[in-house]
């Protein structure tokens, strides 16, 4: 699971600096990125919840759905604005304090659960 959070903290780096640079191409592709990345990160995590069985399931789910809207919503507002310093005020003030609490309140206590 450690994996899957080193490589997301990755790309929401690259994200955050360019849109320090304003390099709205290379914010295009990291946006995109990012979206498909999330996705990949908490389905494989719903997956293995689900394999192992884990009674709070429903609750780590609900939590991840809930931040896969917002970046979508990011993303759908990025398209329409263009305005970098609404992504880096995104990262800096929600996503990244939203995926420290989460990893500590529930993907450490699911990994534990399933043994990995
Ligand atoms: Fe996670
Ligand atoms: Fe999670």
């Amino acid at each position: 699971m450690n994996t899957l959070h080193e490589d997301e903290i990755e790309i929401i780096n690259e994200l955050y600096s360019a849109c320090q640079e304003g390099n709205k191409e290379k914010i295009n592709q990291l946006m995109e990125l990012l979206v498909y990345d999330i996705e990949e990160h908490f389905s494989t995590e719903e997956a293995l919840m689900r394999e192992g069985e884990f009674f709070a399931y429903p609750m780590h789910k609900a939590e991840h759905d809930m931040m896969r809207q917002e970046v979508r919503a990011l993303r759908e507002n990025w398209k329409k604005n263009t305005n970098p310093q609404e992504i880096s005020d995104f990262i800096k003030e929600r996503l990244i304090p939203w995926l420290m609490l989460h990893i500590a309140r529930w993907d450490s206590t699911t990994a534990i659960h399933l043994g990995d």
